[in-house]
């Protein structure tokens, strides 16, 4: 990689980061994370990257989800197991309905850092610094709590630990077992009518598994069916946290991000020249890059030669945001441009960012029909460009909040205030997550027929 060192971003065009007023106390922060272990190891970023070049290829479908921010505030091991369980069951909706692998991709463990519209926050002609997420400052409306503090990085960094520690030891101790299919529905899911759906499919799974036992295929002669690949994945957006967090691969000596196996750069910081793209193209782990309208085709085959040089299959996944009514529009030259330069990349549909709206009570919210709208733009367009619809990218939560208002147990405009508890942008509760993967997976398995009979 030319010119290229895990600090070579500082001399581009930063932008979406704080100004740290204590630069020795930065310094002394940088240095301490640079001494911590790293959360993931090289050998499993590689591994998502191999599975995403599959995703790539219609092999198998990404499901990426998790809280829009983390915070320190909501850190408890209910809420992430709530959140996993609720991933586990979309992804199992999903392989079951599509008989194809699901790559599950948590949008946890260091999602911290948030990129805001205005630098400042004006209350009743206060003006503050803008909240950017914890691992940068507080969230209350006070001057103190504003000010940036590097070492909310460190706990950031421990939280980070803790939280991917239970997740794999969920993913991998018993909990993910698919004998446990029926356990993982959460109680208050009572009442959506998809609940019933996935307690039968969770019976046909469970007869599928006595009759392999009875052939001798268990959960101690196939491991598979016990354990679970669960891979993390943030924001690269508070570059001096992923610098500290970057460390060489003593088997190959690449340069990977160990924060996560996977990264993204957002709408916002993608443009020629910043330091966030300039970060990215030195790492090798799989990385992602959020495509708005504003996206224009001469503007991303610039990036993606810049991001994936050698077109290496899986390091690239585009994660696209329109919004429901622009999505059929926006997005066909986008996938035309990168068909016509032979780039492998891997498409995922964000449909929750580009279909906010300002509720008459006064909350952001998303509808939900908008953001199936989305969904079906998004298989539409791929399906009529002959690319491959590969994966969905969700701000969802296993808590039974509210925040979308739609779904089968509606959640209405009056019904925001009850429990709307995001720090940032409204996530899809359980009940609309089962919903949404129950008609994903019906999209999924027309798109797969269809190709299957195509190629017949
Ligand atoms: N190991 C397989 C997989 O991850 C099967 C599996 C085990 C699974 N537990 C799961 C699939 C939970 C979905 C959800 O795909
Ligand atoms: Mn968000």
């Amino acid at each position: 990689m030319a010119n290229w060192t895990p600090q070579s971003w500082r001399d581009h065009n930063g932008i979406q980061m704080p100004t740290y007023r204590d630069v020795a106390a930065l310094n002394a922060t940088e240095e301490k994370l640079g001494s911590y272990p790293p959360l993931v190891f090289a050998g499993e970023a590689r591994s998502l990257k191999a599975d995403l070049a599959d995703v790539a290829e219609g092999k198998a479908f990404l499901l990426q989800g998790g809280d829009c921010a983390e915070s320190f505030a909501e850190f408890h091991p209910n809420n992430i197991r709530d959140t996993f369980r609720v991933i586990l069951q979309m992804a199992v909706v999903l392989t079951y309905a599509s008989k194809q692998p699901t790559v599950k991709l948590g949008r946890m463990a260091g999602q911290f850092a948030k990129p805001r519209s205005s630098d400042v926050e004006n209350i009743d002609g206060v003006e503050l610094p803008s909240y950017r997420g914890d691992i940068i400052n507080d969230i209350a409306f006070e001057k103190k709590a504003r000010e940036p503090d590097p070492e909310r990085m460190v706990k950031a960094y421990s939280q980070a630990a803790a939280t991917l520690n239970l997740l794999r030891a969920f993913s991998q101790g018993g909990y993910a077992n698919l004998k446990q299919v029926h356990g993982w529905t959460l109680e208050f899911m009572g009442r959506s009518p998809w609940a019933k759906k996935f307690s039968d499919m969770a019976d046909k799974i469970g007869e599928a598994l006595e009759f392999m036992e009875a052939c001798g295929i268990n959960p101690d002669t196939v491991p598979q069916l016990k354990a679970t690949q669960f891979y993390t994945s943030h924001e690269a957006l508070l570059l001096p946290y992923e610098q500290a967090l970057t460390r060489q691969d003593s088997i190959t000596g690449k340069w990977y991000d160990t924060s996560a196996h996977f990264l993204w750069i957002g709408d916002r910081t993608r443009f020629d020249g910043s330091a966030h793209v300039e970060f990215l193209r030195g790492i090798d782990n799989p990385i992602g890059m959020k495509c708005g309208p504003s996206l224009e085709p001469d503007a991303l085959l610039p990036m993606l030669d810049t991001l994936n040089p050698n077109r290496e299959a899986g390091r690239m996944t585009l994660i696209t945001r329109y919004g429901h009514d622009k999505i059929e529009s926006g997005l066909p030259k986008l996938v035309r441009a990168v068909m016509r330069e032979g780039h492998p990349v891997t498409w995922s549909c964000d449909p929750m960012h580009g279909n906010v709206i300002k509720s008459d009570s006064g909350y952001k919210t998303r509808p939900f029909e908008r953001i199936l709208a989305e969904v079906r733009g998004f298989f539409a367009v791929h399906r009529a460009e002959g690319s491959i619809a590969g994966g969905i990218h969700c701000e969802m939560t296993g808590q039974n909040v509210t925040e979308c208002t739609g779904g089968a147990v509606a959640v209405t405009d009056e019904s925001l205030a009850d429990r709307y508890h995001t720090h940032c942008d409204p996530r899809l509760n359980a009940a609309q997550s089962i919903e949404l993967a129950f008609l994903l997976a019906e999209m999924l398995n027309r798109e797969i027929s269809e190709r299957n009979s195509l190629a017949a």
